[in-house]
């Protein structure tokens, strides 16, 4: 019987360092000390074994049996310990902060720049207001300034309901509203969606964004518009943008300009975005012509003002680099999550 024990113990010391993983240590567990396993097997003789060497056999079975109990808890212990740390660096190489795979959105190109812009006019105390997009004739036309038979009607291919309303042709339709809540002493930028019935091409759409901006006070000068206008353009360039007018002619406004920015993309030199020379054409203002001050009950002899409408579209086609305004309203996805993201 000492002999199986020996042979037991060796076999066991050899399968032992074969148990490479916990399915096989305990596959060995069974074979040495499982009911049916080696030790009980053994165990089986031990009533043969001549009385005065029971003490001695059965202090051997103990002790092997202990070694194996002890062994194979060792070597469990450590198998698990392996398995748990590949786990762990498994674990490593799943990226928890990678963004689940759902269609996010993005916002619309337009949102971004025209929050961009409201922002910097915010920071210099301007209040944001609303315009309707259904307007009255008054509102649109005659309350700054244009005539009943005069052309810019025509111009702007004004869409007229049969109620006599019209969609609003420009930001400048609520120009009246706004300087009747504020009085003589307004600073308000008004963005809005325009409608006018145009031909489509690239650079014009029948639905269209502007962003109007009027500043109303004692002694307001064209000064004061340059300003205001070069530190929007900074604000949304993040660099100094020079500015230049040219005279123009708005019914709403006396003296009228159209006022150009010194290109942002090759800072004056000239270049395919500015057409060579340098400048881009980007918003028409003016001071605001004093029969518009009167139509809100503002004195023109005591104040004055300017006013500008921004080209919305115009401003984001030129952030983003965009050559065609129709793509703003294609509701094309690929289009507004690239100058979504890039804005
Ligand atoms: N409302 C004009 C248009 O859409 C743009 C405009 C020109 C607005 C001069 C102004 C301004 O406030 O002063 O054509």
């Amino acid at each position: 019987m000492k002999d199986k024990l020996i042979k037991i113990e060796s076999e066991f010391d050899s399968a032992y360092k074969e148990a490479k993983d916990l399915n096989l240590l305990e596959e060995i567990r069974l074979k040495f000390l499982g009911k049916k396993g080696s030790l009980n097997y053994v165990m089986a003789d031990f009533k043969q074994v001549p009385n005065e060497m029971k003490k001695e056999i059965g202090q051997l079975v103990n002790k092997l049996k202990n070694k194996i109990e002890e062994k194979i808890a060792e070597k469990k212990q450590e198998l698990e310990d392996k398995q748990n740390e590949a786990e762990i660096n498994n674990a490593k190489k799943i990226d928890l902060t990678l963004p689940a795979k759902t269609n996010v959105g993005s916002l619309h190109p337009r949102t971004l720049i025209l929050k961009e812009v409201e922002d910097v006019f915010v920071s210099m105390g301007f209040v944001v207001e609303d315009g309707f997009e259904i307007e009255t004739e008054y509102n649109n036309f005659d309350a700054v300034n244009v005539p009943a038979n005069h052309p810019a009607r025509d111009m702007q291919d004004t869409f007229w309901l049969d109620n006599g309303q019209v969609l609003k042709t420009h930001t400048s339709a609520a120009q009246n509203r706004i300087l009747k809540k504020y009085g003589p002493h307004c600073k308000a930028i008004f963005p809005g969606r325009c409608f006018r019935n145009e031909s489509l091409d690239a650079g014009h759409e029948n639905t269209f964004f502007q962003m109007e901006g009027i500043v109303v006070d004692e002694n307001v000068s064209v000064s004061n518009l340059l300003y205001f206008m070069k530190e929007m353009l900074k604000g949304v360039f993040k660099k100094d943008i020079n500015v230049r007018l040219r005279p123009g002619f708005f019914p709403f406004t006396e003296p009228s300009f159209e006022l150009d920015a010194s290109c942002a993309f090759c800072g004056g030199k000239g270049c395919s975005s500015c057409g060579g020379s340098g400048w881009i054409e980007l918003c028409p203002c003016g001071m605001i012509h004093p029969n518009v001050l009167r139509n809100a009950g503002i004195d023109p002899d005591k104040y004055s003002g300017f006013a500008f409408g921004l080209g919305a579209d115009r401003l984001v086609m030129l952030k983003t680099g965009l050559n065609d305004i129709r793509h703003l309203n294609s509701g094309n996805v690929s289009l507004l999550k690239q100058f979504g993201i890039k804005l």
